[in-house]
């Protein structure tokens, strides 16, 4: 984790960084969501660069919304089930396809101990033993850990790697592969990085596309932090 933030850190700092600069009053002609503004775009290919995983257009033009409060953050739970997380990514136009392939956006970074760690000390049959016996070792030293452990700073297929293996950090990871109606998929990716990097660009795009605001009902943030 912390070598994940001291990588973004370095490539021009994570979006919520109150050191970070330049994302103040962006017209709405050049991107306001998912890309840096002009001066930091060479970072961003640095980072991008630096983690692998593969490289897409993203659409631009977004509008930011003029409310953001706790209470209006819609996210899937850490120990839905394949239905529940299939109805979720549903009602935002994305398919099971896409909610596998963007999960393994969790080959990069870290999640808190209280994310996962009711799952172990044999409280979850689908953890791999040994991992179960890591977990709690990790937790004891310090509060999160990886979400893919082998490469938890490089975009890759491992993340599928390791679900295959009962070494899913988030309840909602492993049950992909529990669960005999996604496994398929995960071990189709698992072998064919190229497979997951195309849908995983064609998901994100889709994901783009939710809820876009327009002058109508959006705004362009003099903060891109806080509403005007
Ligand atoms: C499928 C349902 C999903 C669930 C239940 C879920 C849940 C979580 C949770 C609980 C964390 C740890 C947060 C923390 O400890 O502060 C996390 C981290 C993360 N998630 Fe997800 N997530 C899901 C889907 C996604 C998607 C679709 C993406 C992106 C396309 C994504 C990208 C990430 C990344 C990059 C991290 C690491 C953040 C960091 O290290 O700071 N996740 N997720």
């Amino acid at each position: 984790m912390a070598e994940l933030r001291r990588l973004l850190a370095e490539a021009g700092g994570l979006p919520d960084d109150p050191g970070r600069q330049g994302c103040r009053g962006q017209r709405p002609s050049v991107p306001l969501q998912g890309v840096l503004p002009r001066h930091n775009r060479p970072r961003r290919k640095r980072v991008r660069l630096q983690s692998g995983g593969p490289n897409y257009t993203v659409e631009l033009g977004r509008y930011d919304g003029k409310i953001s409060t706790r209470n209006s953050v819609m996210l899937p739970h850490v120990d839905d089930n394949l239905d529940s997380l299939n109805a979720f990514f549903y009602t935002l136009g994305l398919s099971q396809i896409d909610m596998i392939a963007l999960s393994g956006a969790h080959t990069l970074g870290a999640a808190d101990c209280g994310f996962f760690q009711h799952r172990t000390k044999g409280r979850d049959p689908s953890m791999n033993p040994s991992f179960d016996a890591q977990l709690q070792g990790t937790c004891a030293r310090q509060n999160s850990a990886f979400l893919d452990d082998v490469t938890p700073v490089g975009f890759d297929n491992s993340y599928f790697q390791l679900l295959q293996k009962g070494r899913g950090l988030l309840g909602s990871d492993q049950v992909l592969y529990t669960d005999e109606r996604s496994r398929g998929t995960v071990d189709y990716y698992s072998s064919n990085q190229g497979t997951f990097f195309y849908d995983f660009s064609v998901a994100m795009t889709k994901l783009g596309r939710v809820g876009v605001k327009t002058a109508v009902d959006g705004e362009i943030r003099r903060d891109c932090r806080y509403p005007n």
